[in-house]
């Protein structure tokens, strides 16, 4: 039997501020970690920054135009903290809510639902510089933030979304170093995952104080799909260690209100968690309308033995992104790749969807990203043609669909990403988009995924 995507189900694109706004230094906006990181010489490659992006700041309404011109029934897209709240404190900008109330409304005029997340990575430098994530505060900044935005757009946006992949936030963040802000303490990294996770929670009340009854809150986790080389012991121990950094430590608080007790063991080397204060855990649990999972490929792990390699987890840089998981190592799964070296397996989405089903019953579940680069160029005539792109998202709507005939409540899928933009510390030289950037004109052309997409969203069927 054929299972159809259920009616209403949301097909979107995403995208995120710092991405591909561009406009760094226009209206009231001031630097993000991410202006500041990319700005020192070796963070990124090619020296690639955001400064300009795709523009999109200045080619809103095209971009929307695109947008229905693929038919998409969402968009999700990310609000820059710095743009809307200079600094990121005190009173809003009226220049930065502006941009966002006419992006929103020429979404709704093309009768696109926008899907906000208020968090995807550009901290204020200003908060960074007093600690930023691991300090407490700004937990607390971010609930203002959230508080401040829902007064603004509250009447016209529905789906909102907190953070998008708090693990990259803090461990890569603060862990490994390859992103913003580039620290590289596993103290801090353990410290700005609970400070992420508080201000989901205390953001999420802030939304709810402001919002009208109707809106629904998610976060968008990235949750590891992490296999074990063999049934070995200390292999599935491997995956255990590295299933409870990437997930539980998430998860753990947003769902069952505690964390884990095996993590706390492991990391018990580092810090005793005196962080987490009494009533942050109230504050975290029972905030979701909505989980929003953000799915690329799966881990492999064993355990690290003298001549197996030590990293290989796909996100670069020498310094591993896992406090407390010493004895892990990472292999390269088998098969086919894309261009970020990223094994493409849909098992793993149907895995992560699965497993939230039974871990969160009742809780509505939303592919808020997924999607692959490649080496994507325009022919001889100007066309990109881009047929691996097609089959990696065949197959993973391949592997939505089969979730939801399992059983999973699976309300929506956002293709990452409508175009081309800023893949931070690879820069422009990965291009994730349906839609393909020439970043010398800012000119968009629709590569064959895109027109593709556009078929699947019309029929709301995949074709054989
Ligand atoms: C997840 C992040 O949310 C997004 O910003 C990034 O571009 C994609 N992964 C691809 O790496």
């Amino acid at each position: 039997m054929t299972v159809n995507f259920p009616p209403g189900f949301l097909w979107g694109a995403a995208t995120a501020a710092y991405q591909i706004e561009g406009a760094a230094d226009e209206g009231d906006r001031t630097p993000s970690i991410w202006d500041t990181f990319s700005r020192t010489p070796g963070k990124v490659l090619g020296g690639d920054t955001g400064d300009t992006a795709t523009d999109h700041y200045h080619r809103r309404s095209e971009d929307v135009r695109l947008m229905a011109e693929l038919g998409l029934g969402a968009y999700r897209f990310s609000v820059s903290w710095p743009r809307v709240q200079p600094t990121g404190r005190g009173p809003a900008s009226r220049a930065g809510l502006d941009f966002y109330r006419a992006l929103v409304d020429d979404l709704l005029d093309h009768g696109i639902t926008p899907v906000l997340t208020l968090y995807h990575w550009d901290l204020p430098q200003e908060l960074e510089s007093a600690g930023g994530w691991p300090e407490r505060g700004t937990a607390h900044r971010f609930a203002d933030y959230a508080h401040l935005v829902a007064k603004a757009l509250g009447d016209r946006v529905e789906l909102w979304t907190t953070l998008n992949e708090p693990w990259c936030s803090a461990f890569l963040g603060y862990g490994s170093g390859v992103h913003a802000p580039g620290r590289t303490s596993d103290l801090a990294a353990l410290r700005a995952a609970h400070h992420l996770n508080l201000a989901h929670g205390l953001g999420a009340q802030a939304l709810r104080a402001a919002l009208p009854s109707r809106a629904r809150i998610s976060v968008a986790l990235n949750p590891a799909a992490v296999r074990a080389r063999t049934d070995a012991p200390g292999d599935l121990d491997a995956r255990r260690r590295i299933d409870a950094l990437a997930t539980r430590i998430f998860t753990g608080p947003l769902l069952d209100g505690a964390y884990p007790a095996d993590l706390l063991a492991d990391t018990a080397r580092i810090t005793d968690w005196s962080f987490v204060h009494s009533g942050d855990l109230d504050a975290i649990g029972h905030s979701l309308d909505a989980l929003g999972i953000n799915y690329y490929a799966p881990s492999l792990v064993a355990a690290a033995t003298d001549n197996a390699p030590l990293r290989a987890d796909g996100h670069g840089g020498e310094r591993s992104p896992w406090p407390g998981a010493e004895g892990v190592a990472f292999h390269r799964p088998p098969g086919k790749r894309t261009a970020m070296d990223w094994s493409v397996d849909p098992t793993g989405l149907h895995d992560l969807l699965m497993r939230f089903t039974r871990e969160a019953p009742g809780l509505p579940l939303m592919v808020t990203e997924n999607g692959a680069a490649y080496d994507d160029k325009p022919d001889g005539s100007g066309a990109v043609h881009d047929p691996e792109r097609i089959a990696y998202l065949h197959a993973h709507l391949d592997a939505v669909r089969r979730a939801i005939a399992d059983g999973a409540d699976v309300r929506g899928y956002f293709l990452w990403s409508l175009m081309d933009n800023f893949e931070w510390a690879y820069g422009y030289s990965k291009r994730f988009g349906a839609v393909y950037v020439d970043y010398a004109t800012q000119a968009r052309t629709l590569k064959s995924s895109a027109r593709w997409y556009a078929q699947v969203v019309r029929t709301g069927q995949l074709p054989p």
